[in-house]
C-alpha cells in the first residue's frame, strides 16, 4: 500500500519484529478446556519474533499444570539468536522485574543499558562460551545441540557450528562501533532523505500527537514513554549491530505493528493520553510480566532451531503438536500453501487424540495478488459498496478544504482496503488453487470455524455510525495492517482410500 512505509527502502531488512499483532495459539479456555491436564506441544514453523510465545504463554489458564513443549524455528539466525538471547534473560534472571525490562530494551532498543548489557555478557555468555569451547573441531555445517536446565524448565538450542560461533557476536557490541555511529547507521535508515515522501505519507495517516512520537521513534529508536529519562541508553544493542556498519531493519519495522492497536490503545499511560510508544511500552511489558509470572509455574522445555522450514519434518516427531503456527510462509512469496501443507500437516496430532489440534496458516498477500484490474476499476465506482462505505468514514467533502485538498487521494487510496469486502477475492484464491482438493488428499480440511484466530481479525468490525465506529477506522488507517490479512485454520482428517 503507497501509504505506508516499506517498499523500495535502501536496505534489504530482516524481520526481527513481527508485522502482525501477537496471537495466543493455544486459547485453551475455549479449546481443550481450562481443566485440561494433557501434554501442550506447539510448533512455531516460522516464529520470527517472541511475541507469539510470550502471549499465548501469558494467556494460559492457572488452572493448567500439564507440561508445555515450545518448539520454535525461524531460517534467519539473527531471530532465533536474539529469541534464544531473551528466553535465556527470562530463564536465568530470578528477579522478574530486572528480567521483564532487560527484554523488553534488548527487543525493541537501538541502545540499551549498562545493567541489560551486564545480564548478556555475564550471565549469558559464559553458557555459549562453554558450548563453542566444546565443539572447537566439529565441521561448521555440524548440527548441534545444547540442552541447558533451569529446575522445571529447560531450553534447548540447535544450530550448525558455524552459527554458534556466531551467536557471541549477539552479545558483544562491535569493536569500532561507538554510540554517535551507531546513531548514524541506524537513522541513515529511519530517517533516510530518499525515503522522506514514504515517510511523509505514512505521517498523513498519523493523528499530529503520533507523529511526534514517530519522529521520536524514528530518531532515537529507544522504546519509552515520551517524558522518560533516556540517559541510561548508551550501548549499542548488540543484538541489532552484527557489523558496525549495517542497520540490519526495514525503516518500515514497527515495534506498534506486532501488538493488538486496540490493546495497545487501551493501555493506561496515565496524564499522557497520545503516548503511544509510552503505551506500547507499558503494554508489552505487561505482557512479558505475565509471561514470566506464567513460566515460572509451568513445567516446560523450549526447542529452538535454525532452518528452512521445509526441512523441519525431518527433525521433529510426526503426529505430536496440538498447535502449529506458520506466520505467513504459505504465502506465494515463501512457501506457498500446497508444500506448507505438505510438509506442516503430517506434524499435526491426530484428531483423536485432540480433537482441537489445528495448523495455523496466515496470507497476507494471497488478496493483492489475486486482484485484477477489473476488480480494482469495480471498487472504485463511485457507487461501488467500498466506496459508499468509505465515504462515511472519510467524506468527501475533505476534498475542498484547501490544505488537505493535495492529500485526499492519498488517504482515499490506503483507506480502500480498509473498508473492502476482500472474501470474494480470497474465494477466487481458494478455488483457483484447489486448497480444498489439496488438503483433502493430504488428509487436512480447513476448519469452517475458526477455534484459534479470526479469519479476518483487522478488519472493520463496527459498521459506520456506530459508537466507536470512526475510531476504529482511524486506529486501523495509522496501523501497521492493512485488513487484507487473512488466517485459514486446518485441522487432520481421515485419508480417503484410493480405490
Ligand atoms: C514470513 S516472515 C514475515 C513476517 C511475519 N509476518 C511476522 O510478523 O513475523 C516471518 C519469519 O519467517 C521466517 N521465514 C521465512 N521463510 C522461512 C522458511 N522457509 N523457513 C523458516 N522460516 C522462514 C523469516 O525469517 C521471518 O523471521
Amino acid at each position: 500500500m503507497e501509504a505506508r512505509l516499506g517498499s523500495g527502502e535502501p536496505n534489504a531488512g530482516k524481520y526481527l519484529w513481527g508485522n502482525v499483532p501477537a496471537l495466543d495459539i493455544l486459547q485453551l479456555g475455549s479449546n481443550e478446556g481450562e481443566d485440561y491436564k494433557g501434554l501442550l506441544r506447539l510448533l512455531f514453523a516460522a516464529s520470527g519474533d517472541l511475541r507469539n510465545v510470550a502471549k499465548t504463554i501469558a494467556q494460559i489458564p492457572s488452572s493448567y499444570s500439564g507440561s508445555l513443549e515450545v518448539t520454535m524455528n525461524d531460517k534467519d539466525l539473527d531471530v532465533v539468536a536474539r529469541n534464544a538471547i531473551m528466553l535465556l534473560v527470562a530463564l536465568l534472571v530470578d528477579n522478574i522485574d530486572e528480567a521483564v525490562d532487560c527484554i523488553l530494551h534488548v527487543w525493541y532498543s537501538a541502545l540499551i543499558r549498562k545493567s541489560d548489557l551486564d545480564i548478556l555478557q555475564q550471565r549469558i555468555r559464559p553458557l555459549i562460551e562453554s558450548v563453542c569451547g566444546k565443539i572447537k573441531g566439529k565441521t561448521p555445517s555440524s548440527l548441534l545441540g545444547k540442552t541447558w536446565e533451569f529446575g522445571q524448565r529447560s531450553l534447548r538450542l540447535v544450530l550448525e557450528k558455524s552459527s554458534w560461533d556466531r551467536l557471541l557476536s549477539f552479545i558483544d557490541i562491535p569493536n569500532d562501533l561507538t554510540l554517535e555511529r551507531a546513531r548514524q547507521i541506524r537513522t541513515a535508515v529511519t530517517a533516510a532523505e530518499s525515503r522522506k515522501d514514504y515517510r511523509d505519507r505514512h505521517l498523513l495517516n498519523q493523528s499530529p500527537s503520533r507523529r511526534i512520537a514517530k519522529k521520536r521513534y524514528w530518531e532515537d529508536g529507544l522504546l519509552l514513554p515520551f517524558g522518560s529519562r533516556r540517559n541510561d541508553f548508551q550501548e549499542p544493542n548488540p543484538t541489532f549491530f552484527q557489523t558496525a556498519n549495517t542497520w540490519p531493519m526495514h525503516d518500515s519495522a514497527d515495534p506498534l505493528n506486532g501488538w493488538s492497536p486496540k490493546d495497545v490503545a487501551d493501555c493506561s499511560t496515565g496524564a499522557a493520553t497520545a503516548d503511544i510508544y509510552g503505551k506500547l511500552f507499558y503494554h508489552v511489558r505487561a505482557v512479558l510480566r505475565a509471561f514470566l509470572v506464567r513460566l515460572s509455574g509451568l513445567q516446560v522445555t523450549f526447542r529452538l532451531f535454525q532452518m528452512d522450514a521445509s526441512s523441519l519434518p525431518e527433525h521433529l516427531e510426526s503426529g505430536s503438536f496440538s498447535r502449529i503456527e506458520v506466520s505467513n510462509i504459505s504465502d506465494g512469496g515463501y512457501l506457498g500453501i500446497h508444500r506448507t501443507l505438505a510438509l506442516i500437516v503430517p506434524l499435526l496430532q491426530g484428531l483423536l487424540s485432540n480433537p482441537h489440534t489445528t495448523l495455523i496458516t496466515l496470507f497476507m498477500n494471497a488478496v493483492e495478488e489475486y486482484t485484477t484490474t477489473a476488480d480494482r476499476i469495480a471498487d472504485i465506482m463511485p457507487h461501488s459498496e467500498t466506496m459508499k462505505r468509505l465515504f462515511k468514514y472519510l467524506p468527501p467533502d475533505i476534498r475542498v478544504a484547501s490544505d488537505e485538498s493535495d492529500t485526499w487521494p492519498i488517504k482515499f487510496n490506503s483507506t480502500r482496503d480498509i473498508v473492502a469486502d476482500h472474501q470474494p477475492i480470497f474465494d477466487r484464491f481458494v478455488k483457483e488453487l484447489k486448497l480444498a482438493e489439496a488438503a483433502q488428499s493430504i488428509g487436512a480440511a480447513m476448519k469452517e470455524t475458526h477455534t484459534v484466530i479470526e479469519k479476518w481479525p483487522f478488519g472493520l468490525k463496527l459498521q459506520p455510525g456506530q459508537p466507536g465506529a470512526q475510531e476504529e477506522f482511524d486506529r486501523l488507517l495509522s496501523g501497521g495492517v492493512t485488513g487484507k490479512e487473512r488466517y485459514v485454520e486446518w485441522k487432520r482428517i481421515a485419508m480417503r482410500r484410493q480405490g
